[in-house]
């Protein structure tokens, strides 16, 4: 019989290459949507035809009852948690938000497995991250964080998934359960929302290309990032998920690269050569070729605390796992971009 696969957040970045990959395997898959959006609503019917073979589940992580509910009637062999309010700069704005559904929404959905009498059979992933760790210089190893690196988040977010972190382990501890988390550092690609910094650059490239927009705002550019292919993360994620003893494993490149080197890469791809003028608030990013002032910063994009630096050491994962990463940095570039301008292209 298929094994049943349950993914949370099954409309968001990771949702779409993860049900890919799990009915590839010959999974059944079922996909938790909010609870509001009915079927005719465009954001199910989008999510539907884009997965025409995933079977779509109205549930809220807010709602414990629905949750429950959805492990009675499929029970599931994997849950993948990956449903949160994802996006760091966000959760200043609204923490009790990002506290509820990021945090807690994970002991509603380990406690939905365990109110089904599922937890000595359901294994659960969470969806745990670098940002955990924080960047800061005190706890930061030379090659990269590890599994064994201290914690330090410095967002709402950060710190709403550092409770989803331990009370998955919690769960393992106490009850036995298979529970472990992934902590990924982050993945981008063609499924990247645009809120995040890559999808906007490449977004922004092509329109800028295409004629579409003029400038690209963005805000902290000294920031660095581990940045990998998510299509690759999702094979890691399963990987985890198939080992004899659960155990929470870092996912990275072990390169990390800045805002900067992102823009000058992605500039690239369309021809043009990105120069930096000017410090602070003030820098731009000016066509070499005809001058014209292509990026500039928006401080309402500062956050009140920054990760300076992410890298990760995926040493454990590659050897445990024989995990390995597919797409490297300039590759991961020039798929968003090409990806990008042909649908700008499509656009009207
Ligand atoms: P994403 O694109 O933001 O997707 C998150 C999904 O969660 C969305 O589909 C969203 O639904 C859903 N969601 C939000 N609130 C919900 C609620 N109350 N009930 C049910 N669903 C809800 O995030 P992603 O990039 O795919 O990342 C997947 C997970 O990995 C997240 O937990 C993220 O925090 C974590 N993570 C990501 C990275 C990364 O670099 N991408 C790195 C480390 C960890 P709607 O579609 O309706 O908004
Ligand atoms: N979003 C955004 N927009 N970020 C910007 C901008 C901008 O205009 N300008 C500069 N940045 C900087 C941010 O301040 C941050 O330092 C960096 O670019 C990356 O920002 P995001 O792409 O929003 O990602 P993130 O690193 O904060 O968080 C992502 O990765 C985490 C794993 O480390 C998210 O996917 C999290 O959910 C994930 O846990």
């Amino acid at each position: 019989m298929a094994k049943r696969a349950l993914i949370t957040g099954i409309a968001g970045q990771d949702g779409g290459h993860l049900a890919k990959l799990l009915h590839e395997k010959g999974y059944e898959v079922y996909g938790v949507i909010r609870g509001q959006l009915e079927s005719s609503h465009p954001r199910y019917q989008q999510t539907q035809n884009e997965m025409p073979y995933v079977k779509l589940v109205l549930a809220d992580l807010l709602d414990l009852a629905a949750l429950t509910r959805a492990m009675q009637e499929i029970k599931p062999d994997e849950v993948y948690n990956l449903a949160a309010i994802s996006h760091v700069g966000y959760s200043f704005k609204d923490p009790i938000m990002t506290a509820d559904v990021t945090g807690k929404g994970v002991l509603n959905v380990l406690e939905a497995i365990r109110l089904a009498g599922l937890e000595k059979t359901t294994k659960f992933y969470q969806a745990s991250t670098s940002e955990m760790f924080g960047g800061l210089d005190y706890n930061r190893p030379e090659k990269g964080y590890t599994e064994e690196s201290s914690f330090h988040p410095r967002s709402p977010y950060g710190v709403a998934k550092l409770y989803g972190f331990w009370i998955t382990k919690n769960y393992r501890e106490n009850y036995g359960m298979f529970a472990v988390s992934g902590i990924l550092f982050n993945h981008e690609g063609e499924r990247r929302g645009p809120e995040f910094v890559t999808r906007k650059i490449s977004q922004a490239v092509a329109r800028i290309k295409l004629g579409k927009q003029d400038r690209l705002e963005l805000g902290n550019m000294d920031a660095k990032r581990d940045w990998g292919y998510a299509g690759d993360y999702v094979e890691g994620m399963w990987r985890i998920m198939q080992q004899d003893k659960p155990d929470d494993y870092v996912l990275a490149t072990g390169e990390t690269h800045s805002i900067r080197e992102f823009c000058e890469l992605a500039f690239k791809e369309t021809g043009v050569d990105i120069e930096w003028q000017g410090t602070g608030v003030k820098e731009t990013g000016v066509d070499k070729k005809t001058g014209k002032v292509l990026i500039s910063i928006n401080p309402d994009f500062f956050r009140p605390s920054e990760v300076d630096l992410l890298l990760g050491d995926p040493t454990r994962a590659e050897k445990e796992l024989g995990w390995e990463r597919q797409v490297d940095f300039p590759g991961l570039v020039k798929l968003m971009v090409e990806h990008d301008l042909k649908e700008e292209a499509s656009k009207a």
